[in-house]
């Protein structure tokens, strides 16, 4: 893991948008995977500022969310599609088809994981993973126990992840019981994985996930062992961490990051 801490919020998004776009610029029709959040608007801000001052085109890429709510439609104002529309598919000129979110309002929804699991595969598999992190550890919504082989299911949200989602819906309206996510298997198979967490409430977690063991109760700590892992952190949620030589203190002003190895 190569862990890189940016002294805020917005700077360690330029630098999470930075490596995006390196690996847009790299290899054409790049297949990325993407993460919503409160944690990632910024970032989908950043790259399409990025694309355009330098001429980056987005046209050719692929995407797959991590995840979307069952229940929900695509149209829902707390849908993880509608989320995905507002910040980064609207304002790029792509082809919709290659734009995916699980459908959470499918009838079957085990169905849907099992063919959204297949449509990565026919994709060619993810070249670079987005992810962000649950104060719980959790990556997509693999909570805590979460098997790491598992493939694209219907996971049950826990208490924790449903109280810190609730911010994003109307005073109450419920917060949906159970999700269609990538499982932690199918996250690991991504050529590269950058990971971005800020703020205080994220730093045991960021703890947890770097430094504890390897443990279904940490799911990020899985992260360990993939060979192309970058995190991104802001000062807050590194604030727990011990020195060590795999983590880099940025300025002010983020450096260029190296292109990950993704091809
Ligand atoms: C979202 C996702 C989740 C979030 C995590 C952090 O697609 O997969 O794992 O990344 O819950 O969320 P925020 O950014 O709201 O703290």
């Amino acid at each position: 893991m190569k862990i890189h801490v940016l002294e805020t919020p917005a700077s360690a998004s330029i630098f999470v948008a930075r490596i995006l776009a390196a690996q847009v610029q790299k290899k054409n029709g790049s297949v990325l995977g993407l993460a919503t959040g409160g944690t990632m608007p910024p970032v989908y801000e950043e790259l399409l500022s990025i694309a355009r001052k330098q001429r980056i085109s987005l046209t050719d890429i692929s995407t797959f969310n991590l995840d979307e709510y069952i229940g929900l439609s695509p149209e829902h104002p707390q849908s993880y599609s509608r989320f995905m529309r507002h910040h980064l598919f609207d304002r790029i000129d792509c082809d919709r088809s290659r734009l995916a979110v699980p459908r959470g309002d499918s009838r079957d929804p085990d169905a849907e994981a099992q063919r959204y699991e297949a449509a990565i595969k026919q994709s060619g598999g993810i070249d670079l993973q987005l992810l962000g992190l649950g104060a719980n550890g959790h990556i997509g919504f693999n909570e805590p126990g979460a098997s790491f082989s598992s493939r694209t299911r219907v996971e049950t949200l826990s208490e924790d992840t449903r109280l810190a989602n609730a911010r994003f819906f109307a005073h109450g309206e419920i917060v949906p019981s159970e999700a269609i996510t990538m499982g932690i298997g199918t996250i690991l198979e991504a050529r590269s994985i950058v990971l971005l967490a800020a703020g205080e409430s994220k730093a045991p977690a960021v703890r947890a996930m770097i430094e504890g063991p390897i443990t279904p109760d940490c799911p990020a700590s899985v992260l360990q062992k993939h060979p192309n892992v970058a995190v991104v952190l802001d000062a807050a949620a590194a604030a727990l961490l011990s020195p060590s030589e795999s983590i880099t203190h940025h300025g002010v002003t983020p450096a260029q990051p190296e292109p990950t190895n993704a091809s």
